[in-house]
């Protein structure tokens, strides 16, 4: 099948590349022109493992095109992907305003019959603006709207593409609906089909659930951490509830990311509008916002004043095995401890790059150990493997004081203080 996806960002990327992978022929446009220079050029422009040899093997193998001309993907293509970003507006709306110019401009070169899909995450009712938009910038050629939102993680982004647990087509159309049960068929997943609202809406409440649980077992871990229990085993004990589930069920620095933040306060803005409140999702907000707090408060009660002092940061992308830095824990805390007037040494094996432009006064160190050597504490926000794997002995020798604050719990607390480590964790006994 001819595709087009508009945005070649995380998202557009992976999607495209893992079509292209299927057999199908996939035009990304991007109107970043950099982008698409260095995409043709083999320079691929986020991490994503794995990604590197899928997008060049299916560009070679002529699956897989880029360009910056909308025009062209829309003449050439049946189906076409919307990607392109869904940032929060101030007041937490989602801002709309990329779908709105994509949908002008698709409109606009549309020469056949085509199906403008949503993948983007988007507030429930962007659809039919888009149709609306759609329809007044050309009345003449038929086309469909439907959505598919994109459920990928970013670190394993190929692997969910192609072994999702579940697609979901919003359509309004057999037509729309036969031509994207026939691309996703050779996935072999489990497709729930329904109207377009219903999909827009399976997108914001799975991320605003999944939020949720992460923020439920931050709250039990400062419960946790006051009266000596585990966080850990209470979550291994809850997880085994099939009801419950194991994942995201992880104590640690809170969410982050380019999509939870931000789709959270989507959902509350969109209750809101019609008339409602979303009060839970409220609170999933204000206690992802403390925990982030308690971290900085961790290593306030390790150190007293931090004036001064210099805090070793391990872990700047808001998870492992990305170089996102959107909405991360590790920004946030940073700007508290440089606030404080602490001198701030960092280290993160895929994102300093990104970093580097919006945290211009951290000393950006070329190792872990190179973080550790003079610090007064080493803090970890981002569990990348190659931190659980630190020479701890080394590590110990490097810092002034020996002191480690780990957002993640990534080391065993008896061991650490077994070594001499003053180590505090989230919501587990010292
Ligand atoms: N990143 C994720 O893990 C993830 C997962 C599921 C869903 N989503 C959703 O997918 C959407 C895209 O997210 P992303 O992380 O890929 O964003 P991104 O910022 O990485 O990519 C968006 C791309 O769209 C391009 N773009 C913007 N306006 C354009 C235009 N007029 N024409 C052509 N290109 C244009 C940008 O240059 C950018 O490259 C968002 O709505 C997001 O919430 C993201």
């Amino acid at each position: 099948m001819n595709i087009a996806i508009i945005g070649t960002g995380y998202v557009g990327l992976v999607s495209g590349a893992c079509f292209a992978e299927l057999g199908n022929k996939v035009i990304c446009v991007d109107n970043n022109e950099g982008k698409i220079k260095d995409l043709t050029n083999g320079i691929i422009p986020i991490y994503e493992p794995g990604l590197e040899q899928l997008v060049k093997r299916n560009y070679r193998q002529k699956r897989l095109f880029f360009t910056t001309s909308i025009k062209e993907a829309v003449m050439k293509s049946k189906v076409i992907f919307i990607a392109v970003g869904t940032p929060s507006k101030d007041n937490g709306d989602a801002n709309l305003r990329y779908i709105e110019e994509v949908s002008r401009s698709i409109a606009c070169h549309m020469n056949n019959y085509k199906v403008v899909v949503e993948k983007s995450t988007v507030p429930v009712e962007t659809n039919t603006w888009v149709k609306y938009i759609m329809k007044l910038n050309n009345h003449k050629v038929d086309f469909d709207v439907a959505s598919n939102p994109e459920f990928l993680k970013e670190g394993s982004a190929i692997d969910d593409f192609m072994h999702p647990d579940r697609i979901v087509l919003g359509v309004e159309s057999e037509k729309a609906k036969n031509l994207l049960v026939k691309l996703y068929e050779p996935l072999k997943a489990p497709i729930v089909v329904t109207n377009i609202q219903s999909a827009e809406i399976i997108k914001h409440a799975s991320n605003s659930f999944l939020a949720a649980k992460i923020s439920f077992i931050n709250a039990v871990a400062n419960i946790c951490e006051q009266v000596g229990a585990d966080i850990e085993k209470v979550a291994e004990g809850m997880g085994m509830d099939t009801r419950i589930g194991k994942s995201f069920l992880k104590a640690g620095v809170g969410y982050g990311g380019s999509c939870f933040p931000k789709d959270v306060k989507a959902f509350i803005r969109i209750a809101e509008k019609l008339g409602g409140e979303f009060g839970l999702l409220k609170e999933v907000e204000k206690i992802n916002e403390n925990q982030r707090k308690l971290i900085f408060n961790k290593i306030e009660k390790a150190l007293w004043i931090l004036n001064a002092k210099t805090i070793g940061v391990l872990g700047i992308a808001f998870k492992p095995n990305t170089d996102d830095i959107r909405s991360a824990s590790a920004i946030d805390l940073i700007k508290m401890l440089q606030d404080e007037g602490a001198h701030v040494k960092a280290y993160d094996p895929k994102a300093m790059d990104h970093a580097r432009s919006i945290l211009p006064n951290v000393e950006f160190c070329k190792n872990p150990y190179h973080v550790a050597k003079g610090a007064d504490a080493l803090v970890i926000v981002t569990e990348w493997d190659e931190f659980k794997k630190l020479n701890l002995s080394k590590i110990k020798k490097l810092l002034k004081h020996k002191i480690i604050i780990d957002g993640r719990n990534i080391f065993d607390p008896k061991k650490m203080k077994q070594m001499g480590f003053r180590y505090s964790s989230v919501g587990r006994p010292v």
